[in-house]
């Protein structure tokens, strides 16, 4: 019979096994996946992991302290933080094509991750081991012809880790979906902040900035962001709807505060169910919620006066907006 305390035990014995004195490293994203991969190889091997969680600049509001917090001092893992985002911003500056925005992030993490690892190398004597939440839908995935999403826009997470090191891989989630794995990671005592969690893309923010990433435009859709999972979750939604997020676009309009004119950034608010990522519907919204979440936005954020409502389903939208 399929429990998670037996899957979890007999996962454990596997990798003991398999690693013996070994060290292995992991990259950690904040995601379910790469956090419950991580937290049951740790259960394995405790100090002979390193986790690497790399700021690459486009997270989300308080989410480098957020997964320190929860990774490193709750749940007790041997967790690198690398805050590299004026690397990556660097690199954005001026940057609008999207497919190129999403290759920088992606070669800029892999390089990232790479000084990393050959620095925990010389710290451990070696590392020969890399664990990946990698789960079966992405086996299948990646296996058989590709989805829509796949071929439109390149994933940077699926099979974009550093090669230079001939590290075998540890993928102890290879045979489960992802309610399986939640229910693991419940059974690990992992928070619901981590178990729960709406999807998130490898290349973060940048994908939800139209145009040049600046640091100026992220903080604004940090802020922005942070009103929209706030209001969905007081409404009660977040756990029902696939993902839920603010976009920032760069277009300025006319608006109006006390006697002021002001000519700000539009934000458009995204909120899609779905099964896989692959096709999706917009979800209407209650209007309370979306007024609360119009009003504080325009409120507090100063640097947006406006906002709009996506009401595409995919296709041919696709979710996110890059
Ligand atoms: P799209 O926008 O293609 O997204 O309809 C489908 C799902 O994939 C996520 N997504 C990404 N995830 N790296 C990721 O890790 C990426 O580059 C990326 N692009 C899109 C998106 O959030 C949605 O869940």
């Amino acid at each position: 019979d399929w429990t998670p305390g037996h899957f979890i035990q007999s996962t454990v014995t596997a990798i003991r096994k398999k690693v013996g004195s070994g060290h292995a490293i992991c990259a950690l994203s904040g995601g379910v996946d790469s956090s419950v991969a991580a937290v049951l190889v740790n259960q394995a091997i405790g100090g002979q992991l390193t986790c690497v969680f790399v700021n690459n600049g486009v997270l989300r509001r308080d989410e480098f302290q957020k997964v320190q917090r929860n990774m490193r001092d709750n749940l007790g893992l041997n967790l690198v933080a690398v805050d590299a985002s004026e690397r990556f911003l660097a690199k954005l500056a001026g940057v609008t094509d999207p497919e190129t925005k999403r290759k920088i992030i992606g070669n800029e993490f892999i390089a990232v991750f790479d000084d990393e690892a050959h620095r925990i190398a010389k710290q451990t004597g070696g590392v020969d081991w890399l664990v990946q939440g990698t789960l079966y839908p992405d086996v299948i995935e990646s296996s058989s012809v590709k989805g829509p999403s796949q071929t439109i826009k390149s994933h940077h997470n699926v099979g974009g880790l550093p090669e230079t090191m001939k590290l075998k891989l540890i993928e102890p989630l290879r045979d489960l979906f992802k309610d399986e794995v939640r229910r693991i990671g419940r059974d690990l005592h992992m928070p619901d902040d981590i178990l729960q969690r709406q999807p998130f893309p490898g290349p973060g923010l940048a994908v939800r900035i139209l145009g040049e990433v600046t640091p100026e435009r992220v903080a604004l859709l940090q802020e922005a962001d942070d009103i929209v999972v706030a209001e969905i979750k007081a409404a009660g939604l977040y756990q029902q709807i696939w993902q839920s997020f603010a976009v920032l676009l760069p277009v300025k309009s006319v608006g109006v505060m006390g006697d002021q004119r002001t000519y700000a950034y539009t934000c458009a608010i995204r909120a899609v169910h779905s099964e896989d990522g692959m096709t999706a519907d917009w979800v209407p919204l209650p209007y309370e919620v979306l007024k609360t979440i119009s009003s504080r936005i325009v409120n507090e954020v100063r640097g947006i006066n406006r906002v709009v409502y996506d009401i595409t389903s995919k296709p041919p939208g696709t979710i996110e907006w890059e």
